[in-house]
Parts: C-alpha cells; sequence; structure tokens
C-alpha cells in the first residue's frame, strides 16, 4: 500500500515539476524552429504579423513586437500571463468564416512544443522583460442565470454603455468607426452570435473579456478602478447572463442542413418582414463565402451567413432573407458613409433557381448557370428596398435583367438594429413557362443566394455567396413526395461540407 502510494504521489510529483518547468521556462530556441515552420507565414518572418498569408485575413495576425494580447486574463494593465498565451495557441480562435483564422495547434504541437512557443513569442518583445502577470483577475462568485439576473444585467448593459458599440441589440451595429491600436479597423462583436467569440463563449469566458476588456481595441474593461462605467462582479456575471440570453440561433449554421422547406399556409402570404406568420416557417442558416470564381480581387467579407425562411399557398412563394449586417449602406446616405472607409454601394441580396426543375437532382453550375441549364436570379436592392428585378442568365457575363413586364417577382426590404430583412416573391406558375422556372411541391429544387455589403466595397461580382441548395414545397399531405435514396442525400450532404471546407481553405490561403 505504501509504496504504491509513494509511487503515485512521486508520479504526481514529478508530473507537476515537469509540466509547471514548461510553463516556467520553454526553450524559446526550440520554440523559434517550431515557429518557422508553422507559424511565419501568418504572423511574419520576424512575428510583425506581415506574413505572406496576411493580406486574406480579418482581423489580421497578430504583430507580437508590441508584446499585446488581446485575449487575456491577468488584471487590467497588466501584461498576459504566460497561461493566456499558452491558451491561445492551445485553442487558436475559433470563429465563423468572418471570424479569424488563428488555428488551434493542441491537437498537432506537443504540449512541450507549445511552452517553447510562449518563450519564443515573448522574446519578440522587451516588454516582458520588465513586467509580469500577477495571475488571474478575481471572477468574484458566480451568479447562475435566471429571469432576475437577465434583467439585471441589461440595466447593467445600459448602464456601461456597451450599446454604444454593440448596438442596442447587441448586433454590433453600432454608429462608430473603430480601429485597434495597429490601426486596422475592427468590429465591435455580434453578440448574438457567441459561435463568433473569439476567446470562448462559456460564461467565465465572457466575464474575463468583460473584466479585462480586449487590450489593444476599443473594448475596455468594466473592472478597472479608474473606469467611469466599472461595474462590480455581479454585474459583470448579469451582463455575462444577458449577453447569453440574447443569443439567436436561427443565425447559426448547422452542417447537414440543406433544405429550405417551405411551409403551406392558407390565405395571403405575409407582406410584412415582421409578420408573425414567418415564425410558423422553419428557419434554415447558411454559410455564405467571397465568391472566388469570377476573377474578382480577394476581399474580406463582413457577413457570413443568411437565414432562410419560406412559405407558400396555392398562388404564390415567398422567401423572408434575413441575415446581420452592421451597416445600412445606401449609396448617398451620410450615415452610410460615416462608416464606411470607401465609396458606399448598395446593400443586395439574390436568390438563384435554375430555369427549370432539373431531372435527377441535378444542378446548374454555381457560377450563373451554364448553357444547359440557365438560371433566374432574384435581385433586390436597398437603393429600391420596395422592389425587385429578374436577371436571366446562362452562365458568368451572361446575365440580362428581365424586362419588368415580363415577371411578377416583388421585394421589400427593412432594415432595423443590425438586420436586414427582405422578401421576395412570386407567383408559383408563370406564362413564361420556357425560361422561368415552374414551382411544384414535392420536388426538391436547387437554389442559390448572394449577398452584397455595400459599405464594404461589395458591387457586381464582389460578394458573398452560398454553393447551390435545395428548396422543398411542403406535398400536401396524402401526396405522393418526390423521394431520393438516402445515398444520394448523404453525397449532397458530404458534397455541401466539402464546399464550405474547400472555400475556407481558400479563404485561409
Ligand atoms: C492561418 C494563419 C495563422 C497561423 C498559421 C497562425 N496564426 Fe496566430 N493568429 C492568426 C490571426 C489572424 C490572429 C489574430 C486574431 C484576432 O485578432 O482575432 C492570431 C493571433 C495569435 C495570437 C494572439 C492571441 C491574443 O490574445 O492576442 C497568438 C499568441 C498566436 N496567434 C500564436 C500563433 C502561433 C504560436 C502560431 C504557430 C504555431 C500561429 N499563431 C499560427 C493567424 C494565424
Ligand atoms: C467602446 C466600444 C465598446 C464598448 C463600450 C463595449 N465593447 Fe465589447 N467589444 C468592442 C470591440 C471593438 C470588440 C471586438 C474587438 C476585436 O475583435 O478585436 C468587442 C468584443 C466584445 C466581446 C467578444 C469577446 C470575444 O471573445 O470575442 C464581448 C463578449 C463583448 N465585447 C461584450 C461587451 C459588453 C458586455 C460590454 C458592456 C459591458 C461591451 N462589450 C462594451 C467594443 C466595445
Amino acid at each position: 500500500m505504501g509504496k504504491i502510494r509513494f509511487f503515485l504521489l512521486s508520479f504526481l510529483i514529478v508530473f507537476f515539476i515537469s509540466s509547471s518547468l514548461f510553463a516556467a521556462q520553454g526553450d524559446k530556441e526550440a520554440g523559434r524552429k517550431i515557429y518557422d515552420k508553422k507559424c511565419w507565414w501568418c504572423h511574419g518572418e520576424k512575428g510583425e504579423g506581415n506574413g505572406p498569408a496576411a493580406e486574406f485575413l480579418l482581423p489580421p495576425p497578430r504583430d507580437f513586437t508590441l508584446g499585446v494580447y488581446k485575449y487575456k486574463s491577468s488584471p487590467p494593465g497588466q501584461v498576459a500571463s504566460d497561461d493566456d498565451i499558452f491558451r491561445m495557441i492551445s485553442d487558436g480562435m475559433p470563429g465563423s468564416m468572418v471570424g479569424t483564422a488563428m488555428p488551434a495547434w493542441k491537437d498537432v504541437l506537443s504540449e512541450k512544443d507549445r511552452w517553447d512557443l510562449v518563450a519564443y513569442i515573448k522574446s519578440l518583445t522587451d516588454i516582458f522583460e520588465s513586467e509580469k502577470a500577477s495571475g488571474q483577475i478575481s471572477f468574484g462568485s458566480e451568479v447562475s442565470s435566471s429571469e432576475d439576473s437577465i434583467n439585471k444585467g441589461k440595466e447593467a448593459f445600459k448602464k456601461a454603455k456597451c450599446f454604444e458599440c454593440h448596438g442596442e441589440n447587441g448586433k454590433g451595429d453600432a454608429v462608430k468607426k473603430l480601429k485597434d491600436d495597429w490601426g486596422f479597423r475592427v468590429w465591435p462583436r455580434n453578440l448574438t452570435k457567441p459561435w463568433t467569440f473569439r476567446a470562448g463563449s462559456e460564461p467565465k469566458d465572457i466575464f474575463t473579456r468583460v473584466s479585462v476588456g480586449i487590450p489593444g481595441t476599443p473594448m475596455p474593461s468594466f473592472a478597472d478602478p479608474k473606469s467611469e462605467t466599472k461595474l462590480s462582479d455581479d454585474e459583470r456575471w448579469h451582463v455575462v447572463n444577458y449577453v447569453k440570453s440574447i443569443t439567436d440561433d436561427s443565425k447559426k449554421i448547422k452542417e447537414g442542413e440543406i433544405v429550405v422547406k417551405a411551409k403551406n399556409i392558407e390565405g395571403e402570404l405575409p407582406a410584412d418582414v415582421n409578420a408573425p406568420e414567418w415564425n410558423n416557417a422553419s428557419a434554415t442558416a447558411y454559410q455564405m463565402v467571397p465568391q472566388i470564381i469570377a476573377k474578382e480581387r480577394f476581399f474580406k467579407p463582413t457577413n457570413d451567413g443568411i437565414t432562410v425562411r419560406a412559405l407558400f399557398n396555392d398562388k404564390e412563394i415567398a422567401f423572408l432573407l434575413e441575415w446581420d449586417d452592421r451597416t445600412k449602406s445606401i449609396p448617398g446616405d451620410a450615415d452610410a458613409e460615416k462608416l464606411s472607409e470607401g465609396e458606399v454601394f448598395e446593400d443586395a441580396v439574390a436568390i438563384q433557381l435554375p430555369t427549370s426543375i432539373p431531372e435527377a437532382m441535378q444542378k446548374p453550375y454555381f457560377g450563373h448557370g451554364d448553357k444547359e441549364m440557365g438560371v433566374n436570379q432574384w435581385y433586390w436592392s436597398s437603393g429600391n428596398a420596395a422592389a425587385a428585378k429578374v436577371i436571366d442568365s446562362t452562365g458568368l457575363g451572361s446575365g440580362k435583367a428581365r424586362d419588368a413586364a415580363k415577371t411578377d417577382v416583388k421585394g421589400k426590404g427593412e432594415y432595423k438594429a443590425g438586420v436586414w430583412r427582405v422578401i421576395l416573391k412570386r407567383s408559383l406558375t408563370t406564362a413564361n413557362a420556357k425560361d422561368e422556372l415552374q414551382f411544384e411541391a414535392g420536388k426538391f429544387i436547387p437554389i442559390g443566394f448572394a449577398n452584397w455589403d455595400g459599405s464594404n466595397g461589395e458591387k457586381g461580382s464582389k460578394h458573398t455567396m452560398t454553393t447551390w441548395y435545395w428548396v422543398l414545397l411542403e406535398p400536401k399531405a396524402g401526396s405522393k413526395v418526390y423521394t431520393y435514396p438516402a445515398a444520394a442525400i448523404i453525397v449532397l450532404v458530404v458534397g455541401q461540407l466539402w464546399f464550405a471546407r474547400s472555400m475556407r481553405k481558400d479563404y485561409e490561403k
């Protein structure tokens, strides 16, 4: 017994000493070797944040020569602790497409390698020679979520003026142009999409961010005694619960969800983007990535997803397209111009459909169709928010706007507190069966989406887009549904995953 206990104890001691040994003195030279293999192409040969990939990344890779770390848990005003830097290297920064490209390294590099990297990147500045973090901030005692705490959090959100940057509903749409200390444009985080938070969305992570702030950026500390908007420990926990409570799951992209299920309703389709009927339709969110097939210069997108709902009756079908957009962009609009870096174009959205329902789940070429199978694009833009137009196309560059008299596609859009909602509506069947899709219930119809953020210089072929998905008009009860073998559906799902990943890879390159 005693022997085993002794053995265990010495094992624990050795384990403890060795892991803290790594922590205390990672080997800087060993770290440099790993850095020169794995990190330089983003962070730059000398750690200045200017590797060859940097130009494609927003936010750009960190410049380590300043010694400023955004995501740290040491008290405000102190440098990051070794543990903070180690955590960032290990976990990376998850985020959406428009999030950040800092990968997680814990499955790629050993613990020792990661501590060696900490030592190396700390040596790229001399600040750590004179300053040291005292440890972590105090967490007080965690307040668990409840209606009462959420309400108090909402009050604290006002008191601390979070809304001045994050917008009244937390969409990150406040009317300020913000820069970080490196001179780059930064956008306040969209708090309704916690999966885009860089340093975790567990209550403790959010508490840390609100307490420490994000050094190098306008996101302030709310625990700093010098701050005018200081919040108590409890108030910060309430804010955390409030932030968690405004999560908008309808904007979350769920891999494998590839069908817009249009719901059949009795009576008129809603004309109002906020009509309660839309809540009956299921919401599906799709990822949007920068368009890269037309030779448009690569750009850094600001919008990453679109949520789609569809309703139909015996005459018409209507799509509600919803996306979070921090800026309402209308050319000539003074507010939009204040927020934009360059010329302001229109915000816009488009649905792409084939001209007829393809056999056996085929799809036209996703870049505007092809000679065999053309597409109709229903296009709406903010400059003419109460209308829509149709563009017919049989391949890139061949698009022609259809004569307004020859289509009954109607559009209507509204912007509110960081969100665009746009309705695009058409009759199920039309007189132009030859070159316009005729909707039929129970059949899988390819559908794709494109989006333009006019304050991000997006116009023409510079835009974000999805791949092809499907829209299925719910068949009447008892009727025969077009069915496909499970294998075909699996191939489709895998295809979409592949698309998302390969686009993402291109994006990270
Ligand atoms: C694909 C590009 C890419 C690669 C490769 C990469 N990084 Fe990063 N890294 C980034 C980006 C982008 C950021 C900034 C993200 C932000 O500000 O939201 C970043 C940020 C960081 C941060 C700062 C965290 C903070 O709190 O400020 C650390 C530390 C870091 N990287 C370490 C590394 C190390 C070590 C490696 C190599 C093992 C590495 N990175 C490889 C893109 C990359
Ligand atoms: C002066 C502007 C400003 C104020 C006020 C502000 N924020 Fe922020 N916040 C930002 C910016 C900018 C970012 C993103 C920084 C970046 O991406 O580099 C951010 C990021 C965040 C994040 C994301 C953390 C992560 O891991 O990605 C959270 C959560 C957050 N803020 C919550 C709050 C709360 C809660 C308040 C009020 C108590 C608040 N912010 C007040 C500007 C602000």
